[in-house]
């Protein structure tokens, strides 16, 4: 049987992955530090619907090497799913030293576990964020990666690297998954669709850069974990694959949606650019069609309606408790 440790289990991705894990019959525990960066209630929500699903997530810090070790004796872990990181782009502008922390620190307190289990498969999160200022799309994995936008795409590409050196001397073997805007139900309230469907129910400006000219490969939670599946059951030697959905939504399509299926307008400010964003991101996803079976499913317009029937709600719920 395959054992799991997933680390970020809390999290939005972490937290689907581990149900569906679960129900197709792994073994699954999950580490996550329940760190402030957002809405803690919500980490804490999603554990106790993991807990009803008999899926335990304990408090560790990716750093706490020797509670990691001790994780992977007792419970025999086949496979880890590395998860756990600080995400978003704008936080790394003020908040540098939290990237380092967790994702170059903590990364390197995984990979130095593995090396006493090189036995265990390494899955982990990397980001569409490493093809940085690229201008060819869409965004091929063999493309040119060492011109990222901002730190947070800079430490998820040093996880790429990290992991390669780890391959080549220690012989642990990973896929590393370059996930393209993630959504969906129990998603993150610091991404751009979350925060504007809250700000269109609380009738506050949506700040939109670059004028609105932006484009996003909107991917749904379900294909997300069906492909992170696929990379588990693989086991890949050493590889890095693109998970989109392969077809960029504009910003403006964004607001629309989010406006006809919570019946509300929408109160626009435009602004000029902001320097660390991207204008497109646009996932080729022909390699992971072909090696992993990776076919989305759910398109944006499907995808954004659950999101929203599970947001309204959220956010009720949460109305009632402040
Ligand atoms: N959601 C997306 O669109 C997207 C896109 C590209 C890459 N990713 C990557 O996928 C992974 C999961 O993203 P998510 O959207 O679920 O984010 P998330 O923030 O919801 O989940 C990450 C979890 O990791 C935990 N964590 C952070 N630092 C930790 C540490 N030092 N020790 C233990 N736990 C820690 C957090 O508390 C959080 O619950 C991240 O690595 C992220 O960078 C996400």
């Amino acid at each position: 049987m395959k054992k799991i440790l997933i680390t970020g289990a809390a999290g939005f991705i972490g937290f689907h992955l581990a149900l569906a894990c679960k129900k197709r019959g792994n073994f699954v525990i999950g580490i996550d530090n329940f760190n402030a960066y957002y809405d803690v209630a919500l980490k804490k929500e999603r554990e106790k619907i993991l807990s009803k699903n008999d899926i335990s997530i304990l408090n560790i810090d990716i750093l706490q090497q020797s509670e990691l070790e001790k994780l992977l004796l007792s419970h025999n872990i086949t496979h880890v799913v590395h998860l756990a990181a600080q995400a978003g782009v704008r936080h790394s502008f003020n908040h540098p030293e939290d990237y380092i922390a967790s994702n170059i620190n903590g990364f390197s307190s995984l990979m130095e576990t593995l090396r006493k289990f090189p036995d265990v498969y390494l899955v982990y999160a990397s980001s569409s964020s490493v093809y940085g200022t690229n201008k060819k799309t869409p965004f091929h994995e063999d493309d040119k990666t060492d011109h990222p936008a901002n730190l947070y795409g800079a430490t998820k590409k040093s996880n790429e690297v990290m992991a390669a050196s780890y391959r080549h001397l220690y012989n642990i073997r990973s896929t590393g998954l370059r996930y393209f805007t993630v959504f969906g139900p129990w998603g993150r309230p610091d991404m751009a669709y979350f925060f504007f469907a809250k700000s269109i129910i609380e009738k506050k400006e949506i700040p939109l850069f670059n004028r609105g000219q932006m484009r996003r490969d909107f991917t749904y939670i379900d294909d997300i974990v069906d492909g992170t599946i696929a990379a588990i059951d693989k086991e890949s030697d050493f590889e890095v694959f693109n998970l989109g959905n392969s077809k960029p939504i504009d910003l403006m399509l964004l607001v629309q949606t989010l406006e006809s299926f919570l019946g509300q307008k929408a109160n626009i400010k435009m602004l000029p650019m902001q320097p660390g964003e991207l204008l497109e991101t646009y996932a080729d996803i022909h390699k992971s069609r072909q090696a992993l079976n990776y076919s989305p499913k759910i398109p944006f317009n499907e995808g954004m309606k659950r999101f929203v029937e599970w947001f309204k709600e959220f956010y009720l719920l949460e109305a009632a408790i402040v």
